[in-house]
């Protein structure tokens, strides 16, 4: 594992769009995508490099990690929406080649073996982006979450329904469910990119990369994976035991 402390979150992003270019220029890619507010600014630098360098993401594809069940596609806060207006719709990253599951499917159990299916047949994920919930979720994966789940219908915990109250009008519009890539979906991606910006995260990332491998912090499966590269501000990695590591 790979563990880059960066100073400040521009950094970050810059240090994360490094390891995402070098991906997308190589050929064929298919991409991991993550929503939330932590790889905003890694998209950003993204766009900025189509725009002003011609990175090209015509060859890419990509799978969302999530989405809220019971959302329509077009609710802003619809994961499906949310990566086109933070990223997809500003760079030349075809809108059909980007599938996520469908929140609004009448059957989602059935909707989530469909999205998991789906992943396979295109050969699975080249290198998955993902954030980590305070309460170390990785995609919708609470605590308590089984380390091998596969794609499925989840119940949000409250307390990440209270972290990302802050996008929706009042707590009783976040959704109470999900369909979320399951930890054994997730950890077959050849190469995890986690992200962690801001002191919130600091306790989980810390759990995370050195407390034991347990459904109690789902993004401790990380040490279960070969190739794994994380990217924290300083605030995020305020605990980390190897705080020096890499620092910039
Ligand atoms: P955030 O969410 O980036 O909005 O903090 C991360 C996550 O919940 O995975």
């Amino acid at each position: 594992m790979e563990i880059r402390i960066e100073a400040h979150v521009a950094h970050v992003a810059v240090s994360a769009a490094d390891v995402l270019e070098s991906y997308v220029r190589s050929g064929p890619v298919t991409l991991g995508l993550a929503t939330g507010s932590t790889p905003v600014p890694t998209y950003r630098e993204l766009i900025r490099r189509h725009r002003e360098e011609g990175l090209s993401f015509a060859r890419s594809r990509a799978f969302l990690l999530d989405e809220y069940v019971g959302l329509a596609r077009s609710h802003p806060e619809s994961y499906y929406s949310v990566i086109r207006s933070e990223f997809v719709s500003h760079v030349d990253l075809a809108d059909t080649a980007v599938q996520s599951p469908a929140g609004q499917a009448a059957d989602p159990e059935q909707e989530a073996a469909r999205y998991e299916a789906a992943i396979r047949s295109a050969g699975g994920v080249d290198v998955q982006v993902l954030g980590i919930g305070s309460n170390g979720h990785i995609g919708f994966n609470e605590p308590g979450e089984h380390l091998d789940s596969r794609t499925h219908v989840g119940l949000l915990a409250e307390q990440t329904r209270t972290d990302n109250a802050r996008f929706f009008e009042s707590i009783d519009d976040v959704p109470r469910r999900c369909i979320t890539q399951g930890l054994g979906t997730i950890r077959e991606a050849r190469h995890l990119l986690l992200i962690a910006t801001g002191a919130a995260k600091a306790d989980a990332l810390a759990a995370a990369l050195h407390g034991p491998v347990t459904s109690d912090c789902p993004a401790s499966v990380l040490q279960l994976h070969d190739h794994v590269t994380v990217i924290a501000d300083k605030a995020a990695a305020s605990r980390l035991q190897r705080a020096g590591c890499g620092a910039a």
